[in-house]
């Protein structure tokens, strides 16, 4: 058979490469209702190594919140392959291998602040110390030291975003899957988040796939950027934005190389500028 042979082979080449955190080939995702059948993604590959950041980005209703739900396991790819370090997408969350933060919080209304960021320590029978230790530091981490005692209810819709984060972190994961998590916060928090997440996921060696409209956010935070299409969603350009010499810290805003990646991101976006717009961006 000769797509066997050509697995056989493909399966022998990368036999000694580790295991990518997120393996995605040909991954087609159509809806389909009465009303007819909606293409959301189209012939995708995409692999995301271990410890990796990349950031999807592109128009609303491209496929990057169904390509992160396909990954999560929160629905079903129509056809293609798709594989979590190596497993399948369900195994991956049965083995807990990833932490989510979507775009709504989903807090447990009933607990407190201290409580939800707790819960998956708790189900995972984390001693009582551990858990209170690492609730300390994970609303310190958010800014919230002082609502730990607070119910969902009681915050804004950008603190209970904080929240879900800092769950989405107890656990330090080896993969964290998160939508558009930092969209809700005011600009100072966000960059505040931002350089949290850069710190966290060098410690944990997470790889992180990100979903976001901010262009400066996807450089600032990848070592690579996919750039989707509008409907059917499909992959058109990855732009390596790893900036050698440089730290992801606030300097790095501020610093040439930074701004000639976001053009690199935003070209890639929109097509190029006319020339009379490029100015001291052009690369
Ligand atoms: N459960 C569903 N049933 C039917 N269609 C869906 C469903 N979920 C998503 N879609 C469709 O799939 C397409 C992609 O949606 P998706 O939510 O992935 O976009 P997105 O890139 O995350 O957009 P945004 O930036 O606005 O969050 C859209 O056309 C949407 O209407
Ligand atoms: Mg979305």
């Amino acid at each position: 058979m000769t797509a066997a042979e050509t697995r056989t082979s493909t399966t022998a080449t990368h036999a000694s490469a580790p295991t990518p955190a997120v393996h995605v080939a040909g991954l087609d995702r159509v809806f389909t209702s009465k009303q007819g059948s909606v293409t959301a993604l189209s012939g995708v590959d995409l692999d995301v190594a271990p410890g990796e950041f990349v950031s999807l980005i592109g128009p609303s209703g491209c496929g990057k919140s169904t390509l992160l739900r396909l990954i999560g396991d929160l629905d079903q790819a129509t056809s293609g392959t798709l594989e979590v370090f190596g497993k399948r997408a369900r195994q991956a969350r049965l083995d807990q291998d990833y932490g989510i933060a979507f775009q709504q919080a989903g807090l447990l209304p009933w607990r407190t602040v201290a409580k939800n960021i707790e819960l998956p320590l708790a189900l995972h029978k984390v001693g009582k110390a551990d858990r209170e230790a690492r609730v300390r530091e994970l609303v310190e981490l958010i800014g919230l030291g002082d609502f730990a005692g607070s119910y969902p209810d009681q915050l804004s819709g950008g603190m209970q975003q904080r929240v879900a984060i800092a769950r989405a972190l107890a656990e330090r994961p080896r993969l964290l899957l998160m939508d558009e998590p930092f969209g809700a916060l005011d600009e100072m928090t966000r960059e505040r988040m931002q350089n949290e997440l850069v710190r966290i996921s060098a410690e944990t060696g997470a790889a992180v796939v990100f979903v976001t409209h901010s262009i400066p956010e996807a450089v600032f935070l990848s070592d690579r950027v996919v750039v989707m299409s509008p409907r059917p969603g499909r992959i058109v350009d990855v732009v390596d934005v790893r900036l050698p010499g440089t730290g992801r810290d606030d300097a790095l805003r501020e610093d040439q190389a930074f701004f000639d990646a976001v053009a690199a991101v935003r070209e890639a976006l929109h097509g190029a500028p006319p020339p009379a717009a490029r100015g001291v961006e052009n690369r």
